[in-house]
């Protein structure tokens, strides 16, 4: 995820472009770039870091130039470097573009204009579109923006200028973020609304498949033919601070919100007819064909991820799997061969007892794939092979977008593994990637249910204690809803594999004592019924997310419906209702969501 932000107008346009740009760091900040048109150039500056370092590099320069674009990035294709940060220009400097997103047929764009001589600076698959503009480009930035456009697979928010055409910004978008502030004779481009927000209120959103042009004194939009369409302004009206995670009033809803898109990031480029692609992995082939024994280890919501992996993984790839979390598993005396291959899931890719860990592991002659969100953290770098999840900048401490796509990108190693070692057929491969594909869609269904889950969440709130139970994959979501609503909420929640409560934990099940109850798994489905009416005969008030249990819904209070699928694959859809519950539970009780005591999002001490 990255950040862009545009001005035409009759003020200085560097100071406004920083200014936008801070406020949307959160969207990514490992470097960040600023480009001006002055009257003999384009002024460019980048730097690698965030926007302070750019800023002090600015130190003294004052471009007078009144039309700019700017980004702030968060890497995906290239490291972050002043090299691969944006703007990026055309072979003669006059063409300047700021992009948000993937353009996934680069490599084919950047071979033909390699071919017809343009020469590249970056890594970046970015870089392929001023090359392509420049080769188009007539003299009109709008034709050669709409004839661009049709040629390119993929994401994009991108804003255009040319020296050519000075006082004109050009911008398109397709699936990543941007809208339009109207000023009176300057207007504005940025991916989020609040960067606008200091300077104008009158916001336009803009749709996918749409293109723009701003003038200081008007703004046009376009549909990808050209046509003119109309679009009314909405005035804003939140203040800017609580705007950064609008609409919604904190960043985890926010993120809860983001999941169908962001698993169709996580899915992006690595399914392809049926099979999936994971070209990350092609030098670890050898390796994970010949391992006898899987490692995982991890932290908080990642082991949690971990958990579910093993299921998968065991199920499907027939391979014995351990999972730790990692502050044990550094500590233990453990039995590592060689051919082992230990797998370190981590968001941030900074935690230290994850990469303590990692890092023993690769000491004791293991080999180490690394699953996390962010780009060139240090496990990233220190591990063998590295998958990214692709879930975008996680700011919420209490992780939810970055869990299901940990959850899904393990579905995705389990398949690619099946493959490699001869555990299931192609059309077993096939018939799994096409249930992984529809998972988006189910939890953009489950959130649908929004309201429904917020008025349990009343019932939940006035209670200190509140039991998960589940078996199976079940067991495994059920501890990662316990320990949402434990750390936004403070309730005390423990989770228990439903067959074993009856081993001394029934013994704190009395009346009205809230127990959630995880029935997604077909397979279980009978002895699930029977731990649940074990805890409803002790007088558990029993909700129950399932999804096809008709008998389940009869026998408890409330029932969450889950969209009917694979059961292998539900896990990524029935962790949310249990994080919406966690949510709603937490702001009914007054507590600082995004923020809760004594946590924090990345913990890089032991
Ligand atoms: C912290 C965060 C958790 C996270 C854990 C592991 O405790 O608050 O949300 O699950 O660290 O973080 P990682 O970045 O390694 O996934």
């Amino acid at each position: 995820m990255c950040g862009i932000m545009g001005y035409t107008g009759y003020r200085q346009a560097l100071p406004l472009l920083l200014e936008g740009l801070k406020r949307l760091e959160y969207r990514g900040y490992d470097s960040a770039g600023v480009a001006v048109l002055e009257s003999n150039g384009i002024f460019l500056k980048k730097k690698a870091g965030k926007l302070a370092v750019l800023e002090s590099c600015l130190n003294g320069c004052q471009p007078a130039g009144v039309v700019g674009i700017g980004h702030t990035r968060w890497a995906t294709h290239g490291v972050p470097c002043d090299r691969n940060a944006h703007p990026h220009l055309d072979c003669r400097g006059e063409l300047a573009v700021v992009h948000n997103g993937i353009i996934e047929n680069y490599i084919s764009l950047r071979a033909e204009l390699s071919g017809n001589g343009h020469r590249f600076l970056s890594e970046t698959d970015t870089e392929v579109l001023p090359h392509l503009l420049e080769e188009i480009y007539q003299g009109d930035l709008l034709a050669s923006l709409l004839a661009l456009l049709p040629r390119l697979h993929g994401s994009y928010a991108m804003a255009v200028m040319s020296l050519r055409e000075p006082g004109r910004l050009l911008v398109a978008r397709r699936d990543s973020p941007l809208v339009l502030g109207l000023g009176k004779g300057e207007n504005f481009l940025a991916s989020d609304i609040p960067a606008l927000l200091p300077y104008t209120r009158r916001i336009l959103v803009m749709e996918d498949g749409e293109v723009a042009e701003l003038w200081p004194d008007g703004v046009k939009i376009y549909d990808a033919s050209g046509r003119q369409l109309t679009r009314e302004a909405f005035p804003v009206e939140w203040d800017a601070a609580a705007a950064e995670k609008a609409p919604y009033p904190h960043f985890m809803l926010k993120e809860i919100h983001e999941q169908p898109r962001t698993l169709r990031d996580t899915l992006r480029g690595r399914m392809e007819g049926g099979r999936v692609l994971l070209p990350e992995l092609d030098g670890a082939a050898t390796y994970l064909r010949q391992c006898r024994r899987l490692f995982i280890t991890a932290c908080g919501t990642a082991f949690h991820a971990g958990l579910v992996g093993k299921y998968l993984i065991e199920k499907l790839v027939r391979l014995p799997v351990e999972v730790d979390i990692a502050s044990e598993f550094r500590y233990r005396d453990l039995l590592l061969q060689p051919h082992d291959v230990v797998v370190v899931i981590s968001q941030s890719g900074e935690t230290a007892d994850t990469l303590a860990a990692l890092r023993l592991a690769r000491n004791l002659g293991a080999k180490v794939l690394a699953i996390t969100n962010v780009l060139g953290s240090s496990v990233a770098r220190e591990a063998d092979w590295v998958l990214y999840t692709w879930a975008g900048p996680e700011i919420a401490v209490a992780s939810t977008k970055a869990y299901t796509a940990q959850v899904l990108l393990i579905a995705l190693l389990s398949l690619h593994l099946a493959e490699l070692r001869g555990t299931l057929s192609p059309s077993e491969v096939t018939g799994l990637a096409q249930e992984i594909d529809l998972l988006p869609e189910r939890v953009a269904q489950v959130l649908r249910q929004e309201a429904e889950v917020a008025s349990l969440a009343q019932r939940l709130k006035e209670h200190e204690h509140c039991f998960f139970i589940g078996r199976g994959m079940d067991w495994a979501v059920a501890a990662e809803g316990a320990l949402k609503l434990k750390e936004i909420s403070y309730i005390h929640a423990e989770t228990y594999p439903a067959g074993e409560l009856k081993h001394g934990t029934l013994a704190l099940i009395t009346e009205g004592v809230p127990v959630v109850a995880l029935a997604t798994q077909l397979s279980l489905l009978e002895k699930m019924l029977s731990n649940i009416k074990e805890v409803k005969a002790r007088g558990a008030w029993v909700l129950a997310v399932t999804a096809d249990g008709e008998e389940v819904a009869e026998e408890v209070d409330a029932c969450l419906r889950l969209p009917p699928g694979d059961p292998l694959f539900l896990p990524v859809v029935a962790v949310v209702p249990l994080q919406l519950l966690a949510y709603h539970v937490a702001v009914a009780r007054g507590c600082d969501v995004d923020q809760p005591r004594n946590l924090a999002k990345s913990v890089t001490v032991e």
